[in-house]
């Protein structure tokens, strides 16, 4: 039986327009799909391609307007190498482009790829503002092209696990949760290129970068908040953009939410706690554990004698069986299936755009030091976004890196 906080709070998984697909975008032949990467020299080609090996796929091309480091990569994979990805789109007429270029990057070169007529998979972030997102989500809708986003980590198995508990209504009504995660990164990380931790290269800082992961994981999970109180500070990289940030959410049931995440702080775990009033769901790095409560939390509050006796519980531990595959890998099998079988990806564009909405409140609030309710007036975080960049230095000018 589904709570009252599924009533209140549908989770938007991202299958909505999967639909939409079938007459859209119909079923390809078994044909080997042949893939192209943009940002061809970026360090996390490596772990694409690792990902895809033995899928019924060919590399047929890449871009990068780094030559050295983008004709490199594409020497390793042999296939193509342009170094203007438009050339590359016109030459190779790609079925499936993978993009892992700088974040500010990929929405327009989504919407290049998806105009070329190919299938997309973004590297997360899938913008670094909601309204650019939601033009890739509207020309994949209006065109009909499969649309992933490379969310890698809700392919965890207890993540998994804990979606499927919290879909089968086991957690009951949401009453609180709590994301904590530290992201270390030391100074020469953002010297390694020049457009990190600049609101011009990068859109954002660890909101933008590293905790994309930690709030998509939450909203996969506990669906959106409706009101979001945000503060980011730089607090000990020499960077533009936030190396520190925490929220106070609100959802619509009344739930509560708090998430903390830097690149500046370590020692501590990785956890995310969901309570809610007939379990509560711990996940503390890859460890699972979930206490039911033997009468939902409110029944017991309504009818123990006692002044301050807990609810009876008992606590699962639960034994997952590790992936064999890499996340990766399971992301690139996912997407690929998706395209064979003309369905959105596990991660699709509605999926994507959550843990973006998400962080582009925390920063309005942060600056506007106010609430932020969700929808997120994308206009108001456009003029912040525009503000910031005009205040900051150009990437492309500096000669770090
Ligand atoms: N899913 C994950 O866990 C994960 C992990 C690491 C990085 N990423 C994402 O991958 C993206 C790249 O990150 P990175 O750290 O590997 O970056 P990087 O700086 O190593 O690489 C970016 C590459 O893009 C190239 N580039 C820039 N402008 C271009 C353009 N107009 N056309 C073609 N190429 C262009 C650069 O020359 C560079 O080679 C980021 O968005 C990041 O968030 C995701």
């Amino acid at each position: 039986m589904h709570s009252t906080f599924f009533r209140d709070q549908p989770i938007r998984t991202g299958r909505s327009n999967a639909e939409d697909r079938s007459t859209a975008n119909p079923v390809m032949t078994n044909s080997t799909l042949r893939y192209v990467f943009i940002g061809a020299g970026a360090a996390i080609v490596e772990a694409h391609l690792d990902a895809l090996q033995g899928l019924p796929i060919e590399v047929v091309g890449m871009s990068d307007i780094d030559t050295e480091r983008g004709s490199a990569q594409a020497a390793k994979a042999r296939c193509a190498f342009f170094v203007n990805h438009h050339d590359l789109l016109r030459d190779v007429a790609p079925d499936v482009a993978v993009i892992c270029t700088p974040h500010p990057l990929h929405a327009a070169h989504a919407r290049d790829c998806m105009a070329a007529g190919a299938d997309v998979l973004i590297e997360k972030p899938m913008a670094v503002d909601a309204s650019d997102a939601d033009s890739v989500i509207a020309l994949a809708e209006r065109t009909g092209r499969i649309l992933g986003v490379n969310f890698q980590e809700r392919f965890r198995p207890a993540v998994a696990y804990a979606r499927d508990f919290i879909a089968r209504g086991e957690l009951g009504n949401l009453l609180r949760v709590l994301s904590v995660e530290p992201w270390l990164r030391t100074a020469a990380y953002y010297q390694s290129a020049p457009w990190r931790g600049t609101w011009r290269g990068e859109g954002g800082g660890v909101l933008m970068n590293q905790a994309p992961h930690t709030l998509d994981i939450l909203c996969h999970l506990v669906g959106m908040p409706k009101t979001v109180w945000g503060m980011t500070r730089t607090r000990a990289h020499a960077i533009e953009t936030e190396d520190s940030a925490q929220a106070m959410l609100e959802y619509s049931n009344g739930a509560f939410g708090y998430v903390t995440v830097s690149t500046i702080e370590s020692g501590t775990d990785k956890r995310l706690e969901i309570i809610g009033d007939r379990a509560c769901l711990k996940l503390v790095d890859d460890e699972l554990t979930i206490l039911r409560f033997d009468a939902p939390i409110r029944d017991h509050i309504a009818r123990s004698s006692h002044l301050v006796a807990l609810p009876t519980a008992h606590a699962e531990a639960i034994a997952l069986e590790q992936a064999s595959q890499s996340r990766h890998r399971l992301a690139h099998e996912d997407f690929y299936q998706a395209i064979r079988q003309g369905r959105a990806p596990w991660c699709d564009g509605r999926g994507g755009l959550m843990s973006l909405e998400l962080a582009n409140a925390i920063t309005l609030s942060s600056f506007t030091r106010a609430p932020i309710d969700l929808p997120l007036d994308r206009a108001a975080y456009g003029r912040l976004l525009a503000d910031l960049r005009a205040e900051t230095h150009d990437p492309s000018r500096s000669n770090t890196g």
